[in-house]
């Protein structure tokens, strides 16, 4: 897949995800083989009010990431176009969050509100394209609620702005995360559009991201929660979960720029959801350092069952 000039490895797609996607867990989904990331979605009024070095620290890519694709939320042309400049030498690719459910942006006319919005959509997106040689690309759902799915429109109007690549989460916002992903309207998009279309929701393997592109035509599959618990869902090898856990920590430790022990003991925890449930794993928050995390770690004992695989 290439997106504008960007020459993707993989379709294997990890998503962006809000309070996830900081850099070390970006990193190792990136070494264990995600062909493109995204960072977590970016309030374009925070960004555009940065200093150069403010917004490279707030991004904190490292240089093995590459391809990035730096995702925007945002609402207000200007601020859109300001934000675009101020994160463009640093990323591949440019995302615009048109699917975010979260009330407060919603209230503010942004992320999925702009679904049914399309006299909205339409200026933020080709300001965006103009605005600079990078490439541009969108994320959206399949519509606001069950009576109003609109993705194959909405697909249609983000391809006409000259925008290079288009994510659907085939749900609805109303949906949030539960129900089917509905997979005819993502074929539907993808017969629709000339750009490469990536297909989103409830991948949980290498094999069921291959059949969700097989079932929709689409070029890529992204993978958001079960990369949360499991970075090296990208892998096609088993792996030692353990081990895994421990490069987290040490890309914690070398490469994050807040060194927050709570959130490196979030990370843990999450990656802990295949291991048995115990007293000692509710209690991973409770570690006051990054050593001591990492001594915790050491001291579990694996789960009992076949090692992961990718088709796990
Ligand atoms: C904790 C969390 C944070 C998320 N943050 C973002 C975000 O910043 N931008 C975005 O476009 N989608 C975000 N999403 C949606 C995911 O990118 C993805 O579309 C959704 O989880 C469906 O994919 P999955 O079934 O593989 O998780 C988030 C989802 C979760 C669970």
């Amino acid at each position: 897949m290439n997106i504008g000039s960007v020459q993707i490895p993989n379709p294997y797609v990890l998503a962006p995800l809000a309070g996830v996607s900081e850099t070390a867990f970006r990193m190792l989904c990136k070494e264990n083989g995600a062909g493109l990331l995204y960072t977590q979605m970016i309030d374009a009024d925070v960004i555009s009010t940065k200093t150069r070095n403010g917004v490279a620290e707030f991004l904190n890519i490292q240089e093995m990431e590459h391809p990035v694709s730096v995702q925007l939320i945002g609402g207000e042309k200007q601020t859109l176009v300001k934000a675009v400049h101020a994160v463009e030498e640093f990323a591949d690719i440019i995302d615009l969050n048109v699917g975010c459910i979260e009330e407060d942006y919603v209230a503010r006319c942004t992320g999925s509100a702009l679904l049914s919005k399309p006299e909205l959509l339409e200026p933020l997106l080709s300001a965006m394209v103009s605005a600079t040689s990078k490439p541009v690309t969108a994320k959206i759902r399949i519509g606001s609620d069950p009576q109003h799915i609109n993705g194959v429109a909405v697909a249609q109007l983000v391809e006409d702005c000259g925008v290079q690549a288009l994510c659907v989460h085939g749900r609805t916002a109303s949906q949030q995360y539960a129900g089917r992903v509905n997979w005819t309207i993502m074929r539907q998009i993808k017969e629709r559009l000339s750009i490469p279309v990536i297909a989103n929701g409830d991948v949980t393997s290498l094999r069921k991201a291959q059949d969700l592109m097989k079932n929709t035509g689409c070029d890529g599959a992204m993978i958001g929660r079960e990369a949360m618990h499991r970075p090296w869902v990208f892998n096609p090898k088993p792996v030692d979960m353990k081990q895994q856990i421990l490069r987290y920590i040490d890309l914690y430790e070398r490469y994050s720029n807040r060194r927050s022990v709570v959130e490196c003991a979030d990370h843990v925890f999450w990656m802990l959801r295949d291991y048995p449930a115990s007293q000692e794993k509710k209690n991973v928050h409770l570690i006051g350092t990054i050593p001591r995390l990492r001594r915790f770690v050491l001291r579990l004992e694996e789960p009992a069952g076949p090692a992961e695989s990718a088709d796990g």
